[in-house]
């Protein structure tokens, strides 16, 4: 089981000192996507650390040559796919390949690298060298719905297990944590295969990513076993859930539904949170 979680005696009242960065990467989607504060955040209650700090925590966490296994959890529109690209970008030279499952959207391109519709296409056919012997090793699998073609999750994960088994290290990244779950209660995974990796690939190098826009859309199992977890904003129901499945502070339960768009909160497997909150 996860540890406790603990703030107690951590600082409050500092001024946010570091100043917003210019928002990148387009428009988000409609306003009701990114709902308002449900509850009030008291001006200047926490300072922002800049989030580069978390993300050299989390790569960094695992020991030499272990992967790392990294849960984002907020409501649509907070900035888990924002995080998880920068992430990728992080594990790049950790990883031969990364493999992201992003099929939420049939127009809208989240991450860089090689597009692929099934698991079956990119055996088929792998990205070839270019001139200088070099091969796109990032892959995104996202089926077709024009086509009416689904990529299970199961295949990806599947394909994961295939490389880390054989020595080779692979980021698994699910965009939606779900996909790979029971849609309606999340209490069992519909790809055991992620189970597998869940428990087994971290000593064999395999880094596992999953985002969700609740924690009750997939087994708990991978809250427990997740090394870092990201927490963005929640509704106060969401939030008290967390709270309580992870038995964390029970500051979190009123702050996490009054972070703004980009900001979180880390938790780290084994340690107190330590009361910062974070934004790339
Ligand atoms: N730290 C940040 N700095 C600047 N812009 C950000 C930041 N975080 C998120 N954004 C922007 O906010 C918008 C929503 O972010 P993102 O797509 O990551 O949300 P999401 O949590 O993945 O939502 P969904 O659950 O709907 O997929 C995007 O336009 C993204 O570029
Ligand atoms: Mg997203």
């Amino acid at each position: 089981m996860r540890r406790p979680v603990r703030a107690a005696g951590k600082p409050v009242g500092q001024v946010r000192e570091v100043p917003r960065e210019p928002r990148a990467g387009g428009a988000r989607g409609p306003a009701e996507d990114f709902p308002p504060a449900t509850t009030a955040r008291a001006p200047n209650a926490h300072r922002t650390h800049p989030g580069s700090i978390a993300l050299a925590r989390i790569v960094s966490l695992p020991r030499r040559r272990d992967g790392g296994r990294h849960i984002n959890i907020g409501c649509s529109g907070s900035g888990k796919s924002y995080l998880a690209r920068h992430l990728l970008d992080e594990l790049g030279p950790r990883c031969k390949w990364i493999f992201t499952l992003d099929d939420k959207d049939a127009r809208e391109t989240k991450y860089a690298g090689a597009q692929y519709a099934t698991v079956a296409d990119f055996e088929a056919h792998p990205p070839a060298k270019d001139e200088r012997g070099r091969r796109e090793r990032r892959i995104v699998f996202r089926g077709d719905k024009y086509a009416g073609v689904e990529c299970p999750a199961e295949d990806v994960a599947q394909l994961a297990r295939k490389f880390v088994q054989a020595g080779v290290p692979v980021c698994l990244h699910y965009d939606e944590l779900k996909r790979a779950a029971d849609g309606k209660s999340g209490m069992h995974w519909t790809a055991p295969t992620v189970k597998w990796y869940l428990t087994e690939a971290r000593s064999l190098g395999g880094w596992f990513i999953g985002s969700s826009q609740s924690g009750k859309m997939f087994p708990e199992e991978a809250l427990n076993e997740a090394g870092t977890t990201s927490v963005f904003r929640q509704k106060r129901k969401a939030a008290r859930y967390l709270v309580d499945v992870l038995d964390l502070d029970d500051e979190l339960a009123t702050l996490i539904p009054t972070l703004s768009e980009g900001e979180f909160v880390l938790l780290v497997d084994e340690e107190d949170w330590d009361g910062r909150i974070y934004k790339l």
